[in-house]
This record gives C-alpha cells, structure tokens and sequence, in this order.
C-alpha cells in the first residue's frame, strides 16, 4: 500500500499565511499538495533499505508501514482500521482488517481474473480506476470442504 497508493496526491488550499517547521512559508489562497508515492519511497531512515521495492517482511521504525497512504491530521482515512486491523498506527497486531480478511476469503474460494473478460480500466480519470473486473470463482468445492460440517455448527 505504501509502494502503490491508490491516491496519487492530496490537495490543500491554505485559509491563512502559515510556516512550516522547516521554515518553509504558505501563504493564504496557495495551493499545497503531497505526492503520495514520493513521500512514501524516497526515506531509508523511515521505511528501511530501498523503500521503493516491495518487501512485506521489512522492518520498519517507529512510523506507520502505510507511509501517508491514508493521509495525515485531522483528515486522516477514518476506515483505515478495517484495511490494516488493529487501532495502532504502526499496525504492530496480529490481526488483519475487515477488507484483508475479506480478500483472503475470495482468494480462498478460488476467486480468479475471468481470462474471457479482461479488467476494463475508467478511460475517464487518469487514476487506476476500472469500470469493470470481471471475476471467476473456481474453488468453491475446497471451500465448502474446509467448513464446518453442518453437524457441528451452531
Ligand atoms: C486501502 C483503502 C483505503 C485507502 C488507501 C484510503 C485512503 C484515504 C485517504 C488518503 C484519505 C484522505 C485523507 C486526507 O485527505 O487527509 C481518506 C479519507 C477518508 N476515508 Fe479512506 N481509505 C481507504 C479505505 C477507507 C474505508 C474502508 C473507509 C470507510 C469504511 C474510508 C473512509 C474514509 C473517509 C470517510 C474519509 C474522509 C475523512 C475526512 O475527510 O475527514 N476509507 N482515505
């Protein structure tokens, strides 16, 4: 998520003159964005050695594994706990949120591009958007042999 965030920027108009701690000043009426993927893949310090490439099982300090993926302050992603589990901002839990573990379970039930139907991308927006994914199911089988059987269920 850090390496290939979905929102490529975040765009702020500033309502009054301000100065950055790095000294840097805003003034009112300018427009200010943060370059989602730069500000995630360019610090070792942060993020580790070449924090560009993927690696699910890098160390990371004492920052957010997600980088800026879901923002900062007082608009922080209010859903970004049900994505990486857990109310810690370093994610520092076994559990997985309510998306992943949805995920697992479409992947677990076989859950495959359809090769007679390829994703169509939005031709509309410049993000990677699609209009359409077509899936496939074709472990229901293996599914419904893992459950429990109806005997023992509740
Ligand atoms: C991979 C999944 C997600 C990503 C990468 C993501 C990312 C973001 C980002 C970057 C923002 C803007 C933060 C800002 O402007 O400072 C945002 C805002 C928001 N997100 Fe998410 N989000 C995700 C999933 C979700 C989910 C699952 C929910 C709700 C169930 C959700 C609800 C919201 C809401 C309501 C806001 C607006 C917050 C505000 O403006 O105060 N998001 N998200």
């Amino acid at each position: 998520m850090r390496v290939a965030a979905t929102v490529p920027a975040r765009l702020r108009t500033a309502t009054e003159d301000v100065t950055l701690t790095s000294g840097r000043t805003i003034k009112a009426g300018e427009h200010v964005a943060i370059l989602t993927i730069p500000a995630n893949t360019k610090e070792e310090d942060l993020f580790g050695a070449e924090p560009q490439i993927f690696n699910p099982h890098r160390e990371v300090g004492k920052v957010a594994p997600w980088g800026l993926t879901f923002g900062s302050g007082s608009h922080t992603c209010p859903g970004r706990p049900l994505v990486t589990g857990g109310r810690s901002m370093r994610a520092d839990t076994e559990i997985d949120g309510s998306l992943v573990t949805v995920a697992r379970g479409l992947y677990r039930a076989g859950m495959e591009l359809d090769p007679d139907s390829p994703p169509r991308l939005d031709p509309a927006t410049h993000y990677n958007n699609y209009v359409s994914v077509p899936v496939r199911f074709s472990g229901a089988k293996a599914v419904a042999t893992a459950a429990r059987p109806a005997s023992e269920r509740q």
